[in-house]
C-alpha cells in the first residue's frame, strides 16, 4: 500500500504516504493554477540568493532558464501535473530539478508557507486587475442602456410600492454607483496585498544572510515611490490570511449588489410590470410550457451571490480557531477564494451581457409613470410653498387621496372645488402638480432625479468610462 518516501521532504520516512492520503492531502488539483506566480516568486528569490552570494550568477540562470521552459510547458498544457507531489510547489520544484543540478538549491532559506503567502499575495493582485476590470465592462453595458433610454421615466419604488417618479437613467445609474465601490473595494485588497512575505520562512526566518527588499522589488511588491514593501512579522506573514477573506467578503458584496440588480430585472421582466425585455441569449425556455422565457441568467445571479457568502463564511470559520502559525488546514483556503474569483467574473460578465442585449418596453414605462398618484408629495410642496406647515399639508394632500378613491377617480380627476374643500389653499392651478416634466424639473439638487442632474450624471460617468 504505502508509497516510496517522497522525495522533497522524505529524508526522516521509511515509508510514503498510504494512497488515500495522497488524495486526501493533495492540493495540486486546484492550486496548479497558481504556476506563474510561484514561477515568478522563484525566479527573484533565486535572483536573491545570487545577490547575496549564496548560489552563483550562473547556477540562477540556469534556474531561471529552467523555470522559464517548465512555465512555457504549463501554458502550452503540456506539463505533466502529480498528485504524488501533492501541490504546485513540489510539482515545479521536482520538475526543475529533473532539469538543471542547480535546483536543489532553490529551496534555499525557504519554506512552502513563505512561499505559498508569496504566491497568494501575487494572485491577489491579478486577481483585483482582474475583477476591477470586468467591473468596468459591466458598468459599460448599464450606461449604454441608460443613455439609449435617457427620457423613459418610470415609478420609483419603497416597499415594492409605487412611490416617486424617476429617470429609468437614475435609477440605473445607482447601480453605477454600488458596482463603483465594489471596484474600490477590490482597489484597495490589491493595496493589502501589496507587501512581500518572502524570507518569512516556514515561522522564522532564516540564518542565512537573505535581502528580502531584493527580493520584494524584483516582484514588484513595491510603494508608489517604488520602495520596497516586506511584511514585519515572520509568525504573521505565514498564518495570516486576512486577504482572503477581505477579497471573498469584497466578492461576496458583489455578489449581493447584482443580485439585488438581479431582483429589480426579474420583477421589471415579468408581465406584471413588462418595462424591459430581457436578451433570448440570457434566458431560458421550459421544457413544458411552451410560452415561458425565464430570467435564468438573473435568477442564477441571485442564486449564485448565497455561494460567494458561503465562500467568505467557509474562510472565517476556517482560520478561527486555528493557533499560530501556519496549520495545514489553511490549505483548505484556497478553493473558496478560487470559487469566489470565477464565479464573480463570471456573474459580472453575464451582467454585462443581460444589460447590453436587454431591450426596454417605452409603453409600458410610460404607462406606470402616468399614474398622478405618484406626484401626491408634490401636491403637498404645493401647499408647503403656500406657506402651509408640512405636517398640514401632507394631512391634507392624504385626505385628498381619500376623496379620490370614495369616488374611485385617479388624483387629478377632481375638481378644484373638491380640493378646496379640504383645504383653503389649494389654488386654481393645483392641478399643475401633476404635469411630471415639471414635476422633474423641480428635482434639481445634486443627486436628484431630475434632468438637469442626469445630464450632469451622464457627463460624470462618460467621463470615468473615457
Ligand atoms: N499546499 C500547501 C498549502 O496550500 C503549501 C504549504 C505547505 N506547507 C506545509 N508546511 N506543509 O497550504
Amino acid at each position: 500500500m504505502a508509497k516510496k518516501a517522497q522525495a522533497t521532504w522524505g529524508g526522516r520516512f521509511s515509508a510514503g504516504p498510504a494512497e488515500l492520503m495522497l488524495k486526501f492531502s493533495e492540493s495540486v488539483s486546484f492550486d496548479s493554477r497558481l504556476a506563474p506566480f510561484d514561477i515568478a516568486g522563484s525566479k527573484a528569490h533565486s535572483a536573491m540568493l545570487a545577490h547575496v552570494g549564496l548560489i552563483t550568477a550562473k547556477e540562477r540562470d540556469a534556474i531561471h532558464a529552467g523555470l522559464d521552459a517548465i512555465l512555457a510547458d504549463v501554458q502550452a498544457g503540456k506539463f505533466t501535473w502529480s498528485t504524488q507531489l501533492e501541490d504546485v510547489h513540489m510539482n515545479i520544484e521536482q520538475a526543475l530539478t529533473q532539469r538543471v543540478p542547480a535546483a536543489a538549491k532553490l529551496h534555499t532559506a525557504r519554506s512552502r508557507n513563505d512561499q505559498v503567502a508569496t504566491d497568494m499575495r501575487l494572485y491577489f493582485k491579478a486577481a483585483c486587475t482582474d475583477l476591477i476590470q470586468r467591473i468596468d465592462g459591466a458598468q459599460r453595458a448599464i450606461l449604454g442602456i441608460a443613455e439609449a433610454n435617457a427620457d423613459v421615466l418610470i415609478p420609483g419604488y419603497t416597499h415594492l410600492q409605487r412611490a416617486q417618479p424617476v429617470f429609468l437613467a437614475h435609477h440605473f445609474f445607482a447601480y453605477l454607483e454600488m458596482l463603483q465601490r465594489d471596484a474600490e473595494r477590490f482597489v484597495v485588497v490589491q493595496d493589502h496585498a501589496n507587501w512581500c512575505p518572502l524570507g518569512s520562512g516556514a515561522i522564522a526566518g532564516t540564518t542565512l544572510p537573505i535581502d528580502r527588499e531584493f527580493s520584494a522589488k524584483q516582484l514588484g511588491f513595491v510603494d508608489a515611490k517604488g520602495r520596497p514593501r516586506v511584511t514585519q512579522n515572520s509568525m504573521d506573514a505565514v498564518s495570516d490570511r486576512d486577504l482572503y477573506i477581505e477579497f471573498a467578503s469584497a466578492c461576496a458584496l458583489v455578489g449581493v449588489h447584482l443580485s439585488r440588480i438581479a431582483e429589480d430585472l426579474i420583477l421589471w421582466a415579468s408581465q406584471e410590470f413588462k418595462f424591459v425585455e430581457l436578451p433570448d441569449a440570457f434566458c431560458t425556455g421550459s421544457s413544458l410550457m411552451p410560452q415561458k422565457k425565464n430570467p435564468d441568467s438573473m435568477e442564477l445571479t441571485r442564486g449564485k451571490s448565497a455561494r460567494l457568502q458561503g465562500n467568505l463564511h467557509t474562510l472565517l470559520t476556517l482560520v478561527k480557531g486555528l493557533p499560530l502559525t501556519y496549520n495545514r488546514d489553511l490549505q483548505e483556503d484556497k478553493p473558496p477564494v478560487f470559487d469566489s474569483h470565477d464565479q464573480t467574473a463570471m456573474l459580472l460578465d453575464v451582467l454585462a451581457g443581460t444589460f447590453a442585449g436587454m431591450s426596454v418596453h417605452r409603453e409600458r414605462c410610460a404607462t406606470a409613470v402616468a399614474d398622478p398618484a405618484l406626484l401626491a408629495t408634490d401636491l403637498a410642496d404645493y401647499l408647503v410653498r403656500a406657506g402651509v406647515p408640512f405636517r398640514e399639508a401632507h394631512h391634507a394632500v392624504g385626505a385628498v387621496v381619500k376623496v379620490a378613491e370614495k369616488k374611485r377617480v385617479p388624483l387629478d380627476r377632481l375638481t378644484h372645488d373638491e380640493v378646496k374643500n379640504v383645504h383653503a389653499k389649494f389654488g386654481p392651478d393645483w392641478i399643475e402638480s401633476f404635469q411630471l416634466e415639471k414635476a422633474m424639473a423641480r428635482r434639481r439638487g445634486t443627486g436628484m432625479p431630475g434632468p438637469a442632474q442626469l445630464k450632469r450624471q451622464f457627463a460624470r460617468w462618460k467621463k470615468l468610462f473615457g
